[in-house]
């Protein structure tokens, strides 16, 4: 684990002592470790004893240092494993519904790494079915566990939920840090289309709307990273493309409609992310329109569906569509995807904090050919964009 890059983030349980030996543990393999602790975990042990234990690596508050006022997004973007030992119920309950009140939760929300969480609770906590069902929705995400021992407990009893052994929580890590990301898209071609498209009304001015491209190019790396060959079909947007990926740029739909096309043809999956204007001026001024007295009166034309066109033609090919509603999601989700044609259709609404056009996040529901809706809670756009690749493949 040399140089490797692990955030240790430890919560109030008893077994929260603990830390101070896996981290030097960890630190002895060779990681650097960073420390992140609750509230509670203070209390069962302090700050200064991590602290000299981890060079001084040790975070307890989101406002700790206002030099650092965006503590959580520094650690997340450096951290390369965050691992959560001990996790008591109540952090594995805040995971799984996406609640970010303190640092390390904040931080679990962010973290594009992967997460490796060993509890530690008394016996009928952890054999809860709302903890279990916790813990079966966070695996179901990707979330790895270090499975608790059995023995004595805290309280006196004899049952399981004492912390694994330390040294089986660094192997896990050790593990975790050393897979690969699977190859499972490796000579597969994959279109992906995203970001908004611009319908010229005059020379400086259009019609459009504020998709960033963000979930359109996390779909594109992360398909990328998994084997694929990635084109990615994308609309005006400022951030940079993913590395290796085939990159077409348009700015009308009807651009878009012809890229989209002739690179399907190759293509075994078609991810369509974009945000497409389904109107365009019906005329285009050559000249920069001049304010008058009068209002304008803009005649609009539709512009192709781009999806029910590659539906109709499906073939092998997976298709999935997006679709962003503001009410009626799965109804309106569900007609899409059977009029387009579609494998699966990924439902969100723009209204939701967290979600939709420019959010570092997104809030979705994966709706399938069966009506089957699996609800996903907020996530990073690269997380969901291969919890979506996972469901293709
Ligand atoms: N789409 C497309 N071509 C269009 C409009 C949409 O290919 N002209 C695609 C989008 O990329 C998305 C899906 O169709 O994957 C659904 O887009 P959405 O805007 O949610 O719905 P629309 O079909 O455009 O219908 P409406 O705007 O009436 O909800």
């Amino acid at each position: 684990m040399k140089g490797r890059k692990i955030v240790l983030g430890v919560t109030g349980s008893i077994a929260a002592y603990k830390s101070a030996e896996l981290i030097r543990l960890l630190a002895g393999s060779g990681a650097e470790v960073s420390v992140v602790m609750t509230e509670s975990a203070c209390k069962f042990i302090s700050p200064l004893t991590l602290r000299v234990l981890s060079k001084g690596r040790v975070y307890t508050s989101l406002f700790e240092d206002m030099s650092m006022h965006l503590v959580h997004v520094g650690l997340a973007e450096r951290c390369e494993l965050l691992l959560i030992a001990p996790a008591t119920a109540n952090i594995i309950a805040k995971l799984a519904h996406g609640l970010a009140d303190d640092l390390l939760s904040t931080i679990a929300l962010a973290v594009k790494s992967p997460v490796l969480i060993a509890p530690a609770m008394n016996e009928a906590m952890f054999g809860n079915p709302v903890c279990k069902s916790n813990m079966k929705f966070l695996k179901s995400m990707g979330i790895r566990f270090v499975e608790p021992g059995k023995g004595e407990l805290a309280s006196g009893k004899i049952g399981k939920g004492r912390l694994a052994e330390l040294e089986k929580i660094v192997e896990e890590a050790g593990k975790v840090l050393s897979e690969k990301v699977k190859k499972d898209f490796r000579g597969r071609t994959v279109v992906v289309s995203a970001g908004p498209t611009r319908e010229a009304i005059d020379p400086v001015r259009f019609i459009s709307n504020p998709s960033t491209g963000k979930m359109g190019y996390a779909l594109a790396g992360a398909v990328r990273e998994r084997g694929a060959k990635v084109i990615l079909v994308s609309g005006p947007c400022y951030i940079s493309p993913p590395r290796d990926v085939k990159f077409v740029k348009v700015e009308t739909a009807a651009e878009m409609r012809k890229e989209v096309l002739a690179s399907s043809k190759k293509a075994d999956v078609i991810l369509m992310a974009a945000a497409v204007a389904n109107y365009r001026p019906k005329k285009k001024f050559s000249e920069k329109i001049k304010k008058g007295k009068a209002g304008i009166l803009l005649e609009l034309e539709s512009n192709p569906d781009i999806l029910a066109e590659l539906g109709k033609n499906k073939g092998k090919r997976i298709l999935v569509g997006f679709s962003m509603e503001t009410s009626s999601h799965i109804r309106r989700a569900g007609k899409k995807l059977r009029e387009k044609n579609l494998d699966f259709i990924i439902s969100n609404d723009p209204l939701q904090e967290g979600a939709g056009f420019g959010s570092e996040t997104n809030i979705v529901k994966i709706v399938d050919r069966k009506g089957n809706v699996e609800e996903l809670p907020k996530l990073p756009k690269e997380k969901i964009a291969h919890i979506i690749l996972d469901r293709v493949a």
